[in-house]
């Protein structure tokens, strides 16, 4: 997911430009807005946090463009692209160090495992919307 800092930033095209340059395939895209129920029940894992509230107050803050990404090992490949969930611990060059601000306004999200993939794309698309 492309949150709704780096949509807002314009970073959006250049972030899709880093996950295509970086060897991933676009099976499934969309440009669109989370709910407060959609951002609280994809992030439930989360609930008992105490940034919760505020991550789902940020998450439905504007457009995000959700898509599912396919690679040889994808999971672990992705978030080697995008670096570490504070923006100040990303590597140089990793999506999150050139383009996020704050470890909530972090400009993407990936899944953390195979299983999590699948219950995030399911969460986002049909069957009929992955190509
Ligand atoms: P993400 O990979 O989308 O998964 C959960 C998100 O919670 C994470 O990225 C951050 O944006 C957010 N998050 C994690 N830790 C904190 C924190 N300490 N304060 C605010 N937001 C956080």
């Amino acid at each position: 997911m492309i949150k709704p800092d780096a949509v807002r930033n314009g970073h959006a095209g250049a972030i899709l430009n880093d996950i295509i340059a970086g060897g991933f395939t676009v099976v499934a895209m969309k440009y669109t807005r989370l709910s407060e129920e959609n951002a609280g029940a994809f992030y439930a894992v989360h609930k008992a946090r105490p940034f919760f509230g505020e991550l789902v107050e940020f998450m439905t803050s504007g457009p995000i463009v959700a898509a599912i990404l396919e690679k040889e090992n994808a999971v672990e490949e992705f978030r080697k692209l995008i670096g570490a969930t504070d923006p100040a611990k990303a590597e140089p060059g990793t999506i999150r160090n050139k383009y996020a601000k704050s470890i909530e306004a972090n400009a993407v999200h990936g899944s953390d495992s195979d299983e999590n993939a699948e219950i995030e794309g399911n969460f986002f698309f049909s069957q009929f919307e992955r190509f």
